[in-house]
């Protein structure tokens, strides 16, 4: 009886401890306050939410110009948000997005984008499934009739049609871009978004599962990566290189997402196999991830994306990428806690300067017209009037995954007795009720209606 009321009274305070959440203005950020963090992130998840159009039982695939990999980006990003916080608010919506993604073999590859899919694209989806699948995310009764695979063993069959891609006729293996000859865009190009996210997903597949296969091609695909000069000794990650030239020279251009793909996965495997070898790549990368940080002496640890921010050359994709990097770089610190420290010191500091340019009121089109709109650039000291799903996601990512870190103070109120006798219902109680039944014919396949050709080249 005590242990049941004990339960009770757990279930009641973490609805509490998430219900009673009020907003918080993203330039208040205190970043040792958990009442605060929680706040701002979600005012930064409505923010991200407020461009998707679906609902918790209709997806709907992003508006233009977002591209459909970004969908699945947004997806890892909420997936953690609902885990940092333990707010369920979107919990459904996300569920059904994922499932009306999967496509018709459970591998992210779907027919509305056949021709145009890239592998970068498809690993944005599989990240996603893999953090449903470290959290425990439910996967509801009503979306997952008998048959329906795991989240884990979706990421696995992303992982076997990637292995079935590599390709060693030119520069000794590494998958492409493109994984449609159709795509004239970059069957040549092997980019290391692609190379990187099979690497990342091999890696966090052999922590999940402990199989010794992911293990083996991780270590394979390290090594070519490093090879071909995708990663230099200083750890650098570089875009691409192209296979018409058997990969003898690289495209210099470097993102900030780039990084901490290869970052996370190297954290992931120094978790696993105790091995020096891993954590040095993942310091490794770390320390070449200074390069996204402090572009000036007075924004001291303050991410940016250096190859495009600081002329203005940002593509819709690139306002995007630093929400990865936060996002993998929490990750990261979780699996490998020698490296905590130091993306404490970089995170701290991103995260106050993200919420500061958060202060956008109603512009062009910007869904949120309550001043919390955030703006591009973090180092400007404010709103730099430049707004979109990417500028939204990136401030999200920077700032809930302050949760995961040490000298966070629990300042959250403790719920009230009214509260703990009547706890909100499970999420499992709600996904079952008629509202939510569908079968998976029901799923809308929204047609993006345009041929997603038009990347720019070697980005997405
Ligand atoms: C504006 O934000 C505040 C707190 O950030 C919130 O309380 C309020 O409901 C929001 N208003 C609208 C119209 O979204
Ligand atoms: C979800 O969106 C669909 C399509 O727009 C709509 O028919 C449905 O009523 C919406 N459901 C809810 C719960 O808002
Ligand atoms: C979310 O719930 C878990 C499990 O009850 C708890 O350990 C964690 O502290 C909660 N997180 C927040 C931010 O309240
Ligand atoms: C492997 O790459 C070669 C050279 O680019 C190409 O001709 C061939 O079609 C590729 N094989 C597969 C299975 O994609
Ligand atoms: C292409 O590169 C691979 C790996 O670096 C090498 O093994 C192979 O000999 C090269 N092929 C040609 C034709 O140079
Ligand atoms: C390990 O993973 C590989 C690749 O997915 C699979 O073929 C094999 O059956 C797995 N082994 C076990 C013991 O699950
Ligand atoms: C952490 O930062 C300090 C100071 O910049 C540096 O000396 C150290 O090598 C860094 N450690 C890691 C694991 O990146
Ligand atoms: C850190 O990166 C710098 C270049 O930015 C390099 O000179 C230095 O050797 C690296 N340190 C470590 C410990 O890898
Ligand atoms: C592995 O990761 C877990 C968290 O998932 C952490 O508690 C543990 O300390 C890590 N182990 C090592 C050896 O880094
Ligand atoms: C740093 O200085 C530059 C140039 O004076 C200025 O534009 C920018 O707003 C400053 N950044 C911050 C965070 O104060």
């Amino acid at each position: 009886m005590v242990n049941i009321l004990a339960a009770v009274a757990l279930l009641a305070s973490v609805g509490a401890a998430t219900d009673s959440i009020d907003s918080v203005a993203p330039k208040d950020l205190a970043v040792t306050s958990k009442v605060s963090i929680l706040g701002v992130a979600k005012t930064l998840a409505g923010g991200v939410m407020s461009y998707y159009l679906g609902n918790a039982t209709t997806f709907a695939d992003l508006p233009k110009p977002y591209y459909w990999w970004e969908c699945g980006a947004l997806l890892g990003a909420m997936l953690d948000y609902s885990y940092y916080t333990n707010d369920s608010t979107y919990d459904d919506a996300i569920a059904t997005a994922l499932m009306a993604n999967v496509g018709p073999a459970y591998d992210f590859m779907v027919p509305e984008h056949w021709l145009d899919e890239g592998n970068d694209d498809q690993a944005f989806w599989a990240f996603a499934a893999l953090s449903a699948a470290e959290h425990d995310f439910e996967q509801p009764a009503s979306l997952t009739p008998a048959g329906v695979p795991s989240w884990t063993a979706i990421s696995i069959n992303v992982w076997e049609s990637m292995v079935g891609r590599w390709n060693t006729t030119l520069c000794g293996g590494g998958l492409s871009w493109q994984i449609f000859a159709e795509n004239f865009n970059g069957l040549n190009y092997k980019n290391s978004a692609s190379n990187g996210g099979f690497f990342h997903i091999s890696a966090r597949l052999a922590l999940l599962t402990g199989n010794q296969t992911y293990l083996d091609w991780a270590a394979k695909v390290w090594d070519w990566t490093t090879a071909v000069g995708l990663i230099d000794k200083d750890y650098n990650v570089f875009d691409g290189t192209d296979s018409a030239d058997n990969c003898t020279t690289v495209n210099p251009l470097s993102f900030s997402y780039q990084n901490g793909i290869f970052l996370q996965g190297a954290a992931a495997l120094a978790n696993l196999t105790g091995s020096d070898v891993w954590a040095g790549h993942a310091a490794g990368l770390l320390n070449s991830s200074r390069a996204f940080f402090t572009p000036s002496d007075n924004a001291t640890n303050i991410m940016w994306e250096h190859a495009c921010e600081g002329v203005g050359r940002c593509t819709t994709d690139m306002k995007s990428f630093k929400g990865y990097l936060s996002r993998f770089m929490y990750a990261s610190s979780v699996v490998m806690p020698s490296l905590a420290s130091n993306i404490s010191t970089y995170m701290r500091k991103s995260a106050v300067a993200a919420g500061q340019s958060c202060t956008g009121i109603n512009m062009d089109g910007a869904p949120s017209a309550n001043g919390t709109t955030c703006g591009q650039r973090w180092y400007v000291g404010g709103f730099d009037e430049n707004v979109g799903l990417g500028q939204e996601l990136s401030a999200l990512e920077a700032v809930h995954g302050l949760l995961v870190l040490d000298g966070v103070v629990d300042d959250v109120p403790s719920p009230t007795p009214s509260t703990t006798t009547t706890p909100t219902p499970s999420p499992t109680a709600s996904q079952q009720s008629g509202a939510h039944s569908m079968a998976p014919l029901d799923l809308r396949w929204t047609v993006l209606g345009m041929a997603c050709a038009l990347f720019a080249f070697g980005m997405a």
